[in-house]
């Protein structure tokens, strides 16, 4: 079959030729896109008299039954198609005849792939900011259930100081409020129309770029026809959006694989989120954790792909750009899913209190608040750390808690120091009085969730 930019050749392509340079098998994924985008172009071509309306509305007609038959999986497209743009266009002349010869006129491929793609991730980051949104949701509900709930806070995975379960989702909902934003800006920086710009100079014919522009929901044309063919900063950012959303959900997924182990026994991950071994009859393993975990490095692969793809490439279309597709799909396809899993997992993760509490005893977690009361009473901090040091000394030689040192004890350590000098250094104490803005006390984790609440409720409002 000759190829709809046949005119010039004498042969037909090599079987293996056509073969590795067909996209149709991946891009395909956005024939509604495509056909928007077509329909866009040809309203435009009718209002500027470069087609009639007659025309237009056969063309349109065409292109709409093509989409329905797409749809219903009536139309398989094979590698003579080539690629979704002429897969569509060969199938429109075809059924409408040689009216349908007219659509491509002032536009290219080189133009069309890259409306496609920008219609695309238009779509699929509006869905994602959506599953953020919901992962964002379900946090300040647990963070509101365990405000004051308290845990063991690690640096260096070792006991470190006491802190609340609410705050440690609200950290998680930081990262996840960068990402949106993230993602936001990298939507409105990408928000402008490459169709018109044609293979790589613009076209003598009278074409209105601001009107597809309204009609298919850009914000304005693309200001420069080559930089619109050639540009695949939008995928690139979405790529590192993506990496770094990533990046935060293995972040949580790792504790929740330690959290759910034998050994800390701090959650227990829902049944329904779990698998079991095909040899050992005990195991529940946290599969979907470890998945996430694991998808990161797809994600980062993706990124690192386009990058390598576009390096050093000459303006304007290179056919090396066909290669923007696949990894773009699989990182779409990946956080999407990493996001919508984790955030199910999550609302039905439910947190071990009792196993928790044994902990807090642990490590010496109230250390660095007996070395503050010291601090308050005027002694330096410096030397407060390093008398709270010895005093974690003799504990460890003892074998008790800086409660249980006698008067004889902490005297020996440092004259300054008495049992009533240090105040109250219950955990629940200690936690009560970390106020500081952004600190761990159940009252400024219950502000950062009224902050992260009304930021989130604006979101909904737009
Ligand atoms: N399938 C191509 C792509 O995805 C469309 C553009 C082809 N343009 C060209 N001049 N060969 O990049």
């Amino acid at each position: 079959m000759a190829s709809l930019w046949g005119g010039r050749f004498e042969k037909d392509m090599d079987e293996l030729v056509k073969k590795y340079n067909a996209s149709i098998f991946f891009d395909q994924r956005m024939y509604n896109e495509d056909i928007d985008g077509s329909i866009a172009h040809v309203t435009m071509l009718a209002k500027q008299g470069i087609v009639t309306e007659g025309e237009r509305d056969q063309i349109i007609a065409g292109l709409e039954s093509i989409r329905k038959d797409i749809a219903a999986g009536k139309i398989v497209f094979t590698v003579e198609d080539e690629d979704i743009h002429m897969g569509i266009e060969s199938r429109l002349t075809a059924r409408i005849g040689e009216v349908g010869k007219k659509l491509h006129t002032a536009r290219s491929r080189n133009d069309q792939c890259q409306v496609d793609g920008r219609l695309y991730l238009k779509k699929e980051i509006r869905e994602i900011l959506n599953s953020l949104c919901c992962l964002e949701s379900v946090i300040l509900e647990k963070a509101e259930k365990y405000a004051d709930k308290i845990t063991v806070g690690f640096t260096h995975l070792q006991h470190a100081q006491p802190i609340t379960l609410g705050f440690v989702f609200m950290a998680y909902f930081q990262m996840f409020r960068r990402d949106i934003e993230r993602l936001t800006q990298t939507l409105e920086r990408m928000d402008y129309n490459p169709l018109g710009a044609c293979a790589l100079a613009g076209t003598t014919m009278p074409i209105d770029r601001h009107f597809t522009s309204q009609l298919l929901g850009f914000a304005a044309p693309c200001e420069n026809a080559m930089d619109a063919v050639s540009d695949r900063d939008y995928s690139l950012e979405f790529l590192s959006d993506a990496s770094i959303s990533m990046m935060h959900l293995s972040r949580w997924a790792e504790e929740f694989a330690w959290w759910n182990s034998s050994e800390f026994s701090y959650i227990a991950i829902d049944d329904s989120f779990c698998t079991g071994s095909s040899i050992m009859p005990q195991k529940k393993n946290p599969d979907m954790a470890e998945l996430i975990r694991g998808k990161v490095g797809r994600v980062y692969g993706d990124l690192m792909q386009l990058l390598t793809v576009m390096k050093g490439t000459p303006l304007a279309y290179n056919k090396d750009f066909q290669e923007d597709k696949e990894s773009l799909f699989d990182a779409v396809d990946t956080w999407k899913a990493s996001i919508d899993i984790f955030t199910k997992m999550l609302d039905k993760t439910e947190f071990r209190m009792d196993q928790i509490e044994k902990q807090l005893g642990k490590g010496f977690l109230n250390a660095t608040d007996v070395a503050e009361h010291l601090a308050k009473q005027g002694i330096p901090f410096r030397e407060a750390h390093s008398i709270v040091g010895r005093m974690v000394k003799t504990c460890e030689g003892k074998g008790c808690d800086l409660e249980d040192l006698t008067q004889e004890d902490l005297q020996a350590i440092d004259s300054r120091v008495t049992k009533e000098s240090l105040g109250d250094i219950s955990i629940p104490s200690c936690v009560d009085a970390r106020v500081s803005f952004g600190g761990t006390a159940p009252s400024e984790v219950r502000r950062q969730i009224a902050v992260g609440r009304a930021w989130l409720e604006s979101l909904a409002e737009q």
